[in-house]
């Protein structure tokens, strides 16, 4: 994969002396300071805005005020406003965050607040990224396969502890903050060998579902590039759906490749004991 354009670009503003915030216009407002990293795709800058903060703003709102107020060209990306729809991915004052869920009182209100796009992709225009590539891996992911259903009627027995196992990877909501964090593809640029973390809690919900009998191992060996994960938990603290990424997704998927390539008694059953169907 292009490697995003201009890394330099990226950096983070030279720290500034902190600034006093002007005075509030009105109780309970102030003005608030922004560094917005404006861009065509082709490289950009940091340009500064002020706005008006007011209780209970979230970084989304102030966005959109400088839209209407002085930038109505800047570009970000979103839908819902809610934390659902995963499309206002963004490094706010450096961390990887979703604009409508971060409040801007808890924000530090005496420094500007720089909002950029997220690393990991490549930049189209201001704060939109190209995060295409995400989709084109999921397709790669051999997909649920239940075994024959258990009654006469067409239904299935499951116990409730597997089913409950998998809700939590359910949760996701494709924001790509995880795999926006994660080392191997925001530093090291693997895009065509690793997955990210996103798509191992994706693997992990297919290969524990109750009722799954493909077997992703394989190519989370060598096509995945699982390896390259070396369980740092970056993903897992940026999640805003507080998934356990690494402890119960990647981890598990770990063991998984071990036990089917490294453990040679384990290798040594499987030949007499196939993946049953429907392993949890
Ligand atoms: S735990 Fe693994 S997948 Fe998650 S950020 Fe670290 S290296 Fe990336
Ligand atoms: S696992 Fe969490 S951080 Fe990663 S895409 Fe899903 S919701 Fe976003
Ligand atoms: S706008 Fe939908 S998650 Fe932020």
């Amino acid at each position: 994969m292009a490697k995003p354009a201009a890394d330099k670009a990226y950096s983070t503003p030279d720290a500034e002396p902190a600034r006093p915030s002007p005075g509030p216009s009105t109780p309970g407002t102030r003005r608030g300071v922004f560094k917005i990293w404006r861009s065509d795709g082709t490289g950009g800058e940091f340009k500064e805005y002020t706005t008006t903060v007011s209780e209970g703003m979230v970084v989304l709102d102030a966005v959109h005020q400088i839209q209407a107020e002085s930038a109505p060209d800047l570009a970000c990306r979103w839908n819902c406003k809610a934390g659902k729809c995963g499309s206002c991915s963004a490094e706010i004052n450096g961390q990887p965050k979703l604009m409508c869920m971060t409040r801007m009182d808890q924000l530090p209100a005496d420094t500007p607040t720089t909002i950029e796009p997220m690393r990991a992709f490549p930049p189209i225009k201001d704060l939109v990224t190209d995060v295409s590539w995400n989709f084109r891996v999921k397709k790669r992911i051999a997909p649920f396969k239940p075994r024959k259903p258990d009654a006469p009627d067409g239904t299935w027995r499951m116990q409730q502890a597997d089913v409950d196992r998998v809700q939590e990877f359910r949760k996701c909501i494709e924001c790509f903050l995880c795999q926006d964090v994660c080392h191997v593809l925001r530093d090291h640029h693997k895009h065509e060998e690793f997955i990210g973390p996103r798509f191992y809690v994706h693997a992990a919900a297919l290969e524990m579902h109750p009722l799954d009998t493909a077997d992703r191992v394989s190519d989370l060996k060598n096509e995945f590039g699982i390896g390259y994960c070396n369980i740092t938990k970056c993903c897992t603290k940026v999640c805003p759906e507080h998934i356990t990424i690494t402890d119960n997704a990647i981890i598990p998927l770990k063991e998984r490749v071990v036990d089917e390539f490294f453990d040679p008694l384990t290798r040594l059953l499987r030949v007499f004991r196939p993946k049953p169907a429907g392993r949890p």
